[in-house]
C-alpha cells in the first residue's frame, strides 16, 4: 500500500510545513496549523475536448492577439453585469463570497434561472427539491437550467461532459471534494486542489465557473488567501441581514474595474436590482424632522444620497454616551470635540446617538458636514428643508474641507431634486447653469451662520 503523505497547512493562510509548529512564520498567527492527509495517485484526468488536441503556447506581438475569444456573456442583471464590468468573460473563474444567509445562494440561483445561456447548478448544500422549492419563489419558469447536487468532482466532471452546459455554478467550493486528496472536504488542500481543478476546466473548454466561498468570522473568505489569488473575480456579498438592502462589489477584478458596485433588495421572491439606491436611502417620512440631513456620498464611482439621523439629549448619567450605526464612531467624537471648541456648542453633558439608514456603513469623509448639520439640527430641534444636502470633510479645526469627484455628487444631488447642496470653499468646481444651488463654505462657524437664518425664518413663520 502507498505510504500515507501528510502535510501541514496554517488554516489561515496557507502556507505549507513540513511538520507542526505552534506559531505559523508566514502569518504569525498561533495554533493555526493542522495536519492534512494528501495523496496523490496518478491523475487519470477527466478528458476535455481540447486537452487531446496539445496546444503550445507561443509569443504574440500584442496587436495581433485576438480578443474576440474574450466576448462576454449577459448576465440578464443589470447590477451582477455592472460589477463584473460589463458581463462574464468566457473561461473565468468567479468567487462570491458572503456571510452564511446574506442572500449568495438566492442571488446565484436567480442569476442561473434567467439565463437564456444551458447552466449547470451544482450544489453540495442542498438538495434537488430545496433547490426547486427556491427557485419557484423566485422565477418558476426557466429551460435552460439544469440542477446537480453532487460533491466528488470527478463525478461532476463526469455531468459536465455529458450535459456540456455554457455556465457552471458552484454552491459552495467549501463542499466539494477530490478523490486525489484525503483530507475532508472544507481544508485547505482540498479547497486548494478543487479549484485547482475548476480553474483547469474553466480555462481549457472556456466554460466560466461561478463558485461560492465561505467567510470566517472576520470577514475573508474562509480557505487560504491563495484562492482568492488563483480565481479571476472575487465578488463580496455584504450587507445587514436585518435591513433589506445587499451590496455586491468586486475586491479583485481581472477583467474590470473594483470600484462598481451592485446594490439589491431582498424579497419575499428573491433579489430586486436596485438601479436607483437613493430614493430608498432616503426615508419617506411627512413634513421635516429635525435631526436629520442628507449626504452625498460616493460608493465605489457611485454616487448615493444618504440620510444621516442624530439624537441629542441631554444626559441622564453622569457619563454621557455616544453611538453611532453605520459610521465610525472615534470620528463622531473628533466631530463633537470640533463642534465643542470651534463653534461653542456645549454637547460635553448631552448623549449622543447617530445613525444611518438603511443598514449601510459609510467610510467616505464627505459625509462629515452632514453629520455635523444633523448634531446641530438635533440639538437646536430645529428641522433644516429636507431639499438641502452636505458634501464635505470637516478638519480639526473646523475647516470644510474639499471632497473628490465633488461634481459627480452635485449632479446626483441635481437630479433627484434638491435645491441646495453645501460643498467646501476649497473644491474646484467647473459646473455652469446648474439647478442646484451650490454653497459655498469654508469654515463650520459658516455653517452654524445658516442655521442662525433658518431658526430666525422659522421663528417668523
Ligand atoms: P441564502 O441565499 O440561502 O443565503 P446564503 O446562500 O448566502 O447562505 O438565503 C438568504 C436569506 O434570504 C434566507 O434567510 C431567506 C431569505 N430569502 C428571502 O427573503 N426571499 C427569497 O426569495 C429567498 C429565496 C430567500
Ligand atoms: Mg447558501
Amino acid at each position: 500500500m502507498a505510504k500515507v503523505k501528510t502535510t501541514f497547512f496554517c488554516q489561515n493562510c496557507g502556507s505549507q510545513y513540513a511538520k507542526w509548529q505552534g506559531q505559523c512564520t508566514s502569518c504569525k498567527e498561533w495554533n493555526t496549523i493542522a495536519e492534512e492527509v494528501i495523496q496523490k495517485p496518478e491523475k487519470s484526468d477527466w478528458k476535455t475536448p481540447t486537452s487531446t488536441t496539445k496546444r503550445v503556447s507561443k509569443p504574440l506581438l500584442i496587436n495581433d492577439i485576438d480578443t474576440s475569444q474574450e466576448a462576454r456573456l449577459d448576465m440578464r442583471d443589470g447590477e451582477f453585469n455592472r460589477v463584473l464590468g460589463g458581463g462574464m468573460v468566457q473561461g473565468s473563474l468567479t468567487l462570491l463570497g458572503g456571510e452564511p444567509g446574506i442572500g449568495k445562494s438566492t442571488l446565484l440561483l436567480q442569476i442561473a434561472l434567467r439565463l437564456q445561456y444551458k447552466t449547470l447548478y451544482i450544489s453540495g448544500e442542498e438538495s434537488q427539491k430545496q433547490i426547486k422549492m427556491r427557485a419557484e419563489r423566485i422565477n418558476p419558469n426557466s429551460n435552460n437550467c439544469y440542477i446537480l447536487t453532487e460533491t466528488k468532482t470527478q463525478n461532476i466532471f463526469k455531468q459536465i461532459e455529458a450535459l456540456d452546459p455554457d455556465i457552471v455554478v458552484v454552491d459552495s467550493i467549501q463542499t466539494l471534494h477530490s478523490d486525489y486528496i484525503e483530507s475532508s472536504a472544507g481544508s485547505i488542500s482540498q479547497i486548494k486542489e478543487c479549484t485547482t481543478e475548476l480553474i483547469k476546466f474553466a480555462k481549457e473548454t472556456s466554460t466560466p465557473v461561478l463558485l461560492i466561498g465561505h467567510i470566517t468570522k472576520d470577514g475573508h473568505i474562509a480557505g487560504p488567501k491563495i484562492l482568492e489569488h488563483m480565481v479571476d473575480t472575487v465578488l463580496q456579498f455584504e450587507g445587514d441581514r436585518n435591513h433589506v438592502f445587499r451590496i455586491l462589489r468586486a475586491n479583485k477584478n481581472r477583467f474590470g474595474s473594483t470600484n462598481e458596485l451592485g446594490i439589491y433588495e431582498m424579497q419575499g421572491s428573491g433579489l430586486r436590482e436596485v438601479s436607483n439606491p437613493s430614493e430608498i436611502l432616503i426615508s419617506e417620512k411627512d413634513g421635516e424632522l429635525s435631526g436629520n440631513a442628507v449626504a452625498a456620498t460616493l460608493e465605489g464611482l457611485r454616487p448615493l444620497m444618504i440620510e444621516i439621523q442624530a439624537l441629542v439629549s441631554t444626559a441622564v448619567y453622569g457619563t454621557p454616551q455616544r453611538s453611532a450605526t453605520g459610521f465610525n464612531a472615534k470620528r463622531l467624537n473628533m466631530l463633537l470635540a470640533v463642534l465643542e471648541k470651534r463653534a461653542g456648542f456645549r454637547l460635553g453633558a448631552k448623549d449622543v446617538f447617530l445613525n444611518i439608514t438603511g443598514g449601510i456603513t459609510v467610510d467616505d469623509p464627505a459625509i462629515d458636514l452632514a453629520v455635523v448639520a444633523s448634531i446641530l439640527s438635533s440639538n437646536e430641534d430645529v428641522a433644516l428643508p429636507s431639499d438641502y444636502c452636505f458634501a464635505a470633510e470637516v478638519g480639526l479645526s473646523g475647516e470644510i474641507r474639499p471632497v473628490q469627484r465633488v461634481e459627480q455628487r452635485i449632479l446626483e444631488a441635481e437630479k433627484l431634486g434638491f435645491s441646495t447642496i453645501f460643498v467646501s470653499k476649497y473644491n474646484k468646481i467647473a459646473l455652469k447653469n446648474t439647478g442646484i444651488k451650490i454653497q459655498l463654505i469654508s469654515k463650520i462657524e459658516d455653517l452654524v451662520g445658516f442655521f442662525g437664518l433658518i431658526f430666525v425664518t422659522m421663528i417668523l413663520k
